[in-house]
């Protein structure tokens, strides 16, 4: 049986093999084709060598480093990561039976050429990771048949490209621009489009309408823009969404309670803005929630006990906003939490002793709270943990802390400043653990005896990350 099964494979590869052959092997191409891959080199600049073709007196174009061809018309060029400087030259809207163009991590510079738009069988443009710069507006009835475009990291800029003719676009990726303007979501949505990141440009007004329409929408990232108002109550329909990432602009108002529509919801960061009001507690609708970043808001109210309702949680990040209350959540529920950020609003109460079920914990920041009482005894048993930030609360008994905390072995830095007011001492036995620590930090703990070195090394360095961690 296996035999016989190993020989079809045999069989099956050849006969792949032999498919592939006929179409990418020594054969001649079309001679305007060949013609304009000419045309199209002569304005770049091979600094990567190592190419096979390429050449005036080769004329098998189909067997050229990149390209691919199918009844001897180039179909495919793949010259990504190629270390390509120079322009795109106009010779490659000749190219009109290709349907896959990739260029992205190369030097290329200049403007796009006229007619690009025009390739009839373009379906993936990818040009992320260039210099290329100029307007990249798809002209009415251009790109009809695109379903991938990635122009990401490039210095495009004007309004943002739309393809209201490709009725298969999913992809659209036009981070790390300079595009500007109003975002056109009706020009967006009549495409079924699944990504739209969009991060890192310049847009401007208010939150659009219209992203409803998009009722394929898995992916919308727009970050680091000057989008202002509210979000729109269309937004919370479309429940498709998996990501909704919104980090850094100017958007306000609260948080609707239609943030529970979002059944497919991985990930969401809305840090970064001047979102107000209290956290809606609908996240016992996310089940599939990892990541939540609502950094640097003006949320108030407590934290919300429904996320103990997300198992799958990895991020919790609400540092710097203004929640009050106590800590309630049942983090025995949440074994997978790797980070825990709430430092810098007015949390009371005790550290909640269920943190020690999350044994996968690297990064505990309760820092500028009103919490008080011990650290747990259970602390111990947070072997992952490597950055622990607890300054600016109440809490007491600097020995029994010390004594906990030496036993983390990934403990990398330990951060206590302004707590233990009682006129506390160090531990006259000493800490002997701490195997991995690098920084520890105490002052203004108001310490009877002494205190250990402080290192200049403040939490608000510390803790800033930002994105995914
Ligand atoms: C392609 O290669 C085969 C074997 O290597 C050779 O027999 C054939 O003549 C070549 N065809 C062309 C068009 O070069
Ligand atoms: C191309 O062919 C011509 C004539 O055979 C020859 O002089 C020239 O050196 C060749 N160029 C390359 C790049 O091989
Ligand atoms: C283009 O090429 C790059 C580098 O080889 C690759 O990572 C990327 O996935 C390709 N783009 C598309 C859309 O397939
Ligand atoms: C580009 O090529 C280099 C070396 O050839 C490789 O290490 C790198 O992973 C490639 N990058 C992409 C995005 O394919
Ligand atoms: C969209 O995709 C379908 C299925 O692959 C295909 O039949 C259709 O022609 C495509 N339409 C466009 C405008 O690309
Ligand atoms: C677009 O290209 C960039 C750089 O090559 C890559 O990191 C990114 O994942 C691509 N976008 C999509 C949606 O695939
Ligand atoms: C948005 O795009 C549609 C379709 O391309 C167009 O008719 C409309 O004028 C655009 N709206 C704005 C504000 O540019
Ligand atoms: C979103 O949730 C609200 C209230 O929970 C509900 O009225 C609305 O119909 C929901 N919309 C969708 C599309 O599920
Ligand atoms: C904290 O939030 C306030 C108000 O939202 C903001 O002004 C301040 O810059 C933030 N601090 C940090 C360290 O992000
Ligand atoms: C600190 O905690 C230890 C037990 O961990 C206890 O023996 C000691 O009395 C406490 N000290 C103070 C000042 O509360």
């Amino acid at each position: 049986m296996g035999g016989y099964y190993c020989l079809f494979h045999f069989v099956l590869v050849c006969f792949l093999l032999g498919i592939h052959g006929s179409h990418s092997m020594n054969q001649t191409c079309n001679p305007t084709d060949l013609e304009a891959l000419l045309a199209f080199s002569s304005g770049l600049d091979w600094k990567g060598g190592r190419v096979v073709g390429w050449g005036p007196n080769d004329t098998a174009c189909c067997s050229w480093t990149g390209v691919s061809c199918e009844f001897g018309r180039v179909i495919r060029l793949d010259l990504s990561n190629r270390s390509l400087h120079g322009v795109i030259s106009f010779a490659i809207t000749l190219l009109d039976g290709l349907v896959t163009l990739n260029l992205s991590h190369n030097s290329l510079h200049g403007q796009l050429p006229e007619g690009l738009g025009h390739l009839g069988r373009l379906q993936m443009l990818d040009l992320s990771m260039n210099v290329l710069s100029g307007m990249f507006q798809a002209s009415e009835g251009g790109f009809p048949v695109i379903e991938v475009v990635n122009v990401s990291c490039n210095q495009f800029r004007g309004p943002h490209p739309v393809f209201p003719k490709a009725m298969n676009l999913t992809v659209l990726d036009i981070s790390s621009n300079t595009f500007s303007g109003v975002i056109n979501t009706t020009a967006l949505c009549i495409t079924p489009v699944r990504v739209l990141q969009f991060s890192g440009n310049e847009f401007t007004g208010e939150f659009p309408t219209g992203f409803g329409q998009c009722r394929m929408l898995a992916d919308l990232s727009i970050d680091g823009s000057s989008l202002t108002g509210n979000l729109p109550s269309d937004l919370y329909t479309i429940s498709r969404l998996k990501k909704l990432s919104l980090q850094e602009n100017q958007l306000s108002g609260s948080l609707s309670e239609n943030l529970g529509n979002f059944s497919q919801l991985m990930h969401i960061d809305l840090s970064y803005n001047m979102f107000s009001g209290v956290i809606p507690d609908v996240f016992g609708a996310l089940k599939r929630l990892e990541f939540l970043n609502l950094a640097t808001n003006l949320l108030s109210g407590t934290l919300p006990a429904s996320l103990s309702s997300c198992p799958m949680l990895r991020v919790i990040n609400l540092r710097n906003n203004s929640l009050s209350g106590e800590i309630a959540i049942d983090f025995n529920m949440l074994p997978r939490l790797n980070v825990l950020d709430a430092g810098t609003n007015s949390l009371s109460g005790h550290i909640p002793p269920g943190l020690m079920w999350c044994t996968e914990l690297r990064t505990l920041n309760l820092a500028r709270n009103k919490l008080d009482g011990e650290i747990p005894e259970s602390f111990k048993n947070l072997r992952s943990l490597s950055r622990v930030s607890l300054g600016g609360n109440g809490f007491s008994n600097l020995s029994s802390a010390l004594r906990i905390l030496q036993h983390l072995p990934k403990l990398i830095s330990l951060v206590l400043t302004k707590n233990f007011l009682g006129g506390e001492t160090m531990p006259m036995d000493g800490i002997s653990g701490f195997k991995s620590l690098q920084v520890l930090v105490l002052a203004n703990c108001a310490l009877s005896r002494f205190s250990l070195g402080f290192r200049g090394w403040r939490a608000s360095e510390c803790w800033t990350f930002r994105g995914t961690s």
